[in-house]
């Protein structure tokens, strides 16, 4: 085919989002055994995965359960903290870029789980070296905080902290089996986080979920008005992973995006038109500095817990649990990786830019050096149809989608990573 035959073939298909590989057995040719090396690598970011949740939002795609009793969530927080202490001791050298731990939701363990989590997490990083702009941060639920889990997250010294609200239409929620938490009890727990130093807060807010419109969206900007987060990211709905693949048109996507970005805006967030991710302060992308830098640099990453996945310039691993995930697995002493791909540059390449895809745009430079070749010429039919399409804009090294090409975001940027039939 052609590419604006793939392209049209594409635009209407939901599977092509920022997910990649679009199925695990794509990369089946290039599984290794043993882990990944990180050796070579000087600087990277820690990911600490908690599969942990009060309740299962039907909508969710990421590695979960059901909170289970103190005993066994202690036994994963002792062996998680286990495998970050021998990856050190394996790498003396390493700087940290940054370290995130999300999930699930870290704050469904118990108060004392968590502090001792944090308190964990903090031994772990004071004998590492980190870099000038490191910004470790911690995932959480309004409906899973509470005063000592604040205090536990202040005195680790983690200073950015997400919450999840999806939309503040508690009638959408509560039919994708999530409870909505007041407008009241939200400001006490942003006051009192703030209070205690945590200085950034990111609130998630999803579009693409059954009973959401135009009237939902402006209750969730006026929600953002009244908590006055630093950052808000927007997360389009994915369904790959679901049984259920119900997802409103590609027009009224965008629609709802725009409607976001528009109000975002105007409440004096700053982002370019396409990215997902929003700040009062333009500087950090509304995002950690994990995140930034794998939206950025392609930075190398290692992740501990059940299905973390880690990344580096040769490969991606994922630890046990990823394809399927029985309790039994939280028995095990140590969350080693279990399937480990050794991938050609394009490959790494392409998982680069489904990535920065959140930002709306890629680096050629980042691009090139990944490829070790130029990669405006590489993908240089691709560079040519969208420029002449106008789904892409040439701002220099970045490659930046238009209004135009947001619609279809999947299509355009599968053009650079999938094979053209
Ligand atoms: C791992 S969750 C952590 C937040 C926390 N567990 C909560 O739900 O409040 C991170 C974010 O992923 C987003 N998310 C979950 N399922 C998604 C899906 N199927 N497609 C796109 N985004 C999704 C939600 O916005 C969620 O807040
Ligand atoms: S959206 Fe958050 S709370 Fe809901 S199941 Fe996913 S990780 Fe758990």
């Amino acid at each position: 085919m052609t590419i604006p035959e793939v392209y049209e073939s594409r635009k209407n298909d939901p599977r092509w989002n920022t997910s990649y590989p679009l199925s695990p057995g794509d990369w089946a040719r290039y599984r290794v055994a043993g882990p990944l090396p990180f050796d070579n690598e000087r600087c990277l970011s820690f990911y600490v995965h908690i599969p942990f949740c009060k309740q299962l939002c039907s909508f969710c795609e990421y590695t979960r359960m059901l909170c289970p009793d103190e005993k066994q969530q202690n036994s994963y927080i002792h062996t998680v903290i286990s495998d970050i202490k021998l990856f050190k001791q394996q790498h003396p050298n390493l700087v940290l870029q940054g370290f995130d731990i999300g999930g699930g939701t870290p704050t469904s363990l118990s108060d004392d789980g968590f502090s001792f989590l944090m308190n964990e997490c903090k031994e772990v990083l004071s004998g590492l070296e980190r870099t000038a702009d490191f910004e470790p941060s911690v995932e959480a639920s309004f409906d899973t905080l509470s005063e000592s889990k604040i205090k536990a997250i202040a005195n680790s010294g983690i200073r950015r902290l997400s919450l999840g609200v999806q939309t503040s239409c508690n009638a959408v929620l509560n039919k994708l089996n999530r409870n909505g938490v007041g407008e009241q009890q939200m400001l006490e727990w942003l006051s009192m986080a703030w209070n205690c130093g945590i200085s950034k807060v990111n609130l998630d807010f999803m579009y693409g979920l059954k009973g959401q419109n135009a009237v939902t969206i402006e209750m969730d900007l006026a929600l953002v008005e009244k908590l006055k987060p630093q950052q808000v990211t927007l997360y389009e709905l994915r369904t790959n992973m679901l049984a259920n693949k119900d997802m409103p048109s590609k027009q009224t996507l965008f629609d709802h995006y725009s409607q976001y970005y528009r109000g975002l805006l105007s409440l004096g967030y700053q982002a370019p038109f396409g990215q997902n991710t929003f700040s009062v302060n333009g500087a950090d992308m509304g995002v950690s500095s994990y995140i930034r830098h794998r939206m950025k640099d392609a930075a190398p990453y290692k992740g501990f817990g059940i299905s973390a996945q880690s990344m580096n310039r040769k490969g991606v691993s994922y630890n046990v649990g990823k394809n399927g995930f029985q309790k039994t697995l939280l028995n095990c002493r140590s969350f080693g990786e279990e399937f480990t791909y050794q991938l050609p540059e394009d490959e790494i390449a392409a998982k680069y830019i489904a990535i920065s895809a959140y930002s709306g745009a890629f680096s050629t430079s980042v691009l090139s050096s990944l490829l070790h070749k130029d990669a405006k010429q590489t993908y240089g039919e691709q560079l040519d149809y969208c420029f002449g399409s106008h789904l892409l804009q040439d701002k220099g090294d970045l490659i930046q989608i238009t209004e135009k090409g947001f619609e279809h975001f999947g299509a355009v940027f599968s053009l650079f990573y999938m094979p053209l039939r």
